[in-house]
């Protein structure tokens, strides 16, 4: 388990990997949460589950006021990633993004401060109050059928959700460094059994990687798990391009 780490900064923008929370239960997995700060304002990056939401909040207070965080944008519906955004929508007043098909689903975490945005299928730019732009890029069917990446411009760092997500054992993240993955060939084995189960199909796999490498992409950074950049990330991209999955894997009569 790692700690907080600044993965790009200059004056006005930083791009932080608060942490890789814990869900306290050693069958969950882990998550990244993350947080882009910009002209002193905050957004959040799928803030994770209910369970982890304290620990996150706790990083986060190092760097921000609860208050002055503008925006959490949610890659999906998953518990992992909506399951503590009740108590986020209570502590800040920040516009919650998500995929327009998830809307009527999210009230039943029990939330009751609807201030959701949605995102139209196609994606697209927002500037926030600060400045700040996001690019939402679509990942629809990986795994979710709404599924929103994002892209910041200014770190050149993509936001991926579960793509590229991986359950790297306790032992092995021993042997790292620091959060990025060192070669492809031996972090394969860490991510392949989740693509293979988790994702849609080959052809939704395809898309997506057809829209990122129109993007001019430093790390690509997924919900769990390490990042990926340079060759890994260039491999990342060729093996996942080719992996045939979820319902590739059938065999019809
Ligand atoms: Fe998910
Ligand atoms: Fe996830």
């Amino acid at each position: 388990m790692h700690n907080d780490i600044t993965l790009f900064n200059d004056e006005s923008h930083r791009f932080i990997l608060l942490n890789e929370s814990d869900p306290g239960d050693e069958d969950g997995i882990p998550s990244n949460q993350y947080l882009i700060l910009h002209n002193g304002k905050g957004t959040l990056l799928d803030p994770g589950g209910f369970g982890v939401m304290p620990q996150v909040l706790n990083v986060m207070l190092q760097y921000i006021q609860p208050q002055d965080i503008e925006a959490i944008v949610l890659s999906h519906q998953d518990p992992d990633i909506v399951g503590g955004l009740s108590s986020w929508m209570r502590l800040t007043s920040a516009k919650v993004f998500a995929s327009r098909i998830w809307r009527r689903f999210l009230p039943h975490y029990g939330l009751t401060h609807m201030r959701f945005v949605d995102i139209p299928d196609e994606g697209g730019n927002i500037t926030l109050n600060s400045g700040l732009t996001l690019s939402f890029i679509p990942a629809h069917f990986l795994h979710s059928p709404g599924q929103i990446n994002v892209y910041d411009p200014l770190s050149k760092i993509l936001f991926s959700g579960d793509v590229g997500a991986s359950l790297v054992p306790l032992d092995e993240k021993a042997n790292h460094a620091d959060v990025f993955a060192q070669n492809f060939s031996t972090h394969r084995q860490f991510t392949e059994g989740f693509h293979k189960r988790y994702m849609a199909s080959n052809r939704a796999l395809r898309y997506w990687v057809q829209q990122v490498r129109k993007l001019d992409i430093d790390i690509i950074a997924p919900q769990h798990g390490l990042l990926y950049r340079g060759q890994v990330k260039d491999d990342f991209l060729d093996w996942v391009y080719d992996l045939p999955c979820g319902s590739d894997l059938f065999e019809l009569d």
